[in-house]
């Protein structure tokens, strides 16, 4: 999915959560079920050391424990599955450090530079800002982590500056390459696909 794709205005919903749609991805709320999948993709360092809560080694019972604890106090928690239903990440907005709302996102290794994460990141930015009303959203990539970064840039995301997280799985701080997108961007952002997109 790129910005110049609209995701459907009344998106299908399981439970209170909405199924968010693109042309190769499902987004839907994590079920227990569904926490033996994500421990078996969550268990690598490469997603640990790059995400500030997920630890490491990541089991069965952190995987319950993430899914019995999504969706609460505003954020919203997605498990981003291909369209055969085979779950290969998550991703989410949260409140992390203060009340603007951060995007969060991982892959399994094997789903690495297939651009699922961009397509991902489109269809949760436009339900942040359509559903949830939400004005600016912030992300951050350590440093070391270019990928991150470039699906946020790819995203629209603007570059804002250093600051330092927790990461988790290091029980250590790290130096964070901080984004910003405000919803006057991404509006723009949009309108120039449907100019782009007529012509
Ligand atoms: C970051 C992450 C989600 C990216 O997922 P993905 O599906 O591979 O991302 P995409 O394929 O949509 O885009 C990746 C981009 O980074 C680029 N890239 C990948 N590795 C790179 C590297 N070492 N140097 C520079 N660019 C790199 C790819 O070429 C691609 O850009 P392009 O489309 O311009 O070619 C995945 O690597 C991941 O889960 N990492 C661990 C967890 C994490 O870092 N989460 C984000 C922080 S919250």
């Amino acid at each position: 999915m790129t910005l110049l794709e609209e995701i459907p205005r009344e998106p299908y919903r399981e439970g209170s959560s909405p199924v968010l749609e693109t042309k190769r991805l499902a987004l839907r709320a994590a079920r227990l079920e569904d926490a033996k999948a994500v421990a078996a993709l969550a268990n690598d360092r490469r997603i640990a050391e790059n995400t500030a809560r997920i630890p490491y080694p990541y089991k069965v019972a952190d995987a319950e424990k993430f899914i019995g604890g999504a969706n609460k106090n505003g954020e919203a928690a997605f498990l981003v599955t291909l369209r055969d239903r085979t779950v290969i990440g998550a991703c989410g907005i949260m409140f992390h450090y203060d009340d603007v709302p951060e995007l969060g996102y991982w892959l399994g290794v094997p789903y690495w530079n297939k651009g699922y994460a961009t397509e991902a990141l489109h269809a949760l930015i436009d339900y942040a800002f359509t559903d949830l009303s939400h004005e600016t959203l912030q992300a951050g990539a350590r440093v070391t982590n270019p990928a991150s970064r470039r699906v946020l840039e790819k995203c629209g995301f603007q570059w804002t500056g250093v600051g330092l997280y927790r990461i988790n799985a290091i029980k250590s701080s790290a130096p964070i390459d901080r984004f910003r997108l405000e919803r006057s961007i991404w509006s723009a952002l949009k309108t120039w696909g449907r100019v782009k997109r007529v012509m």
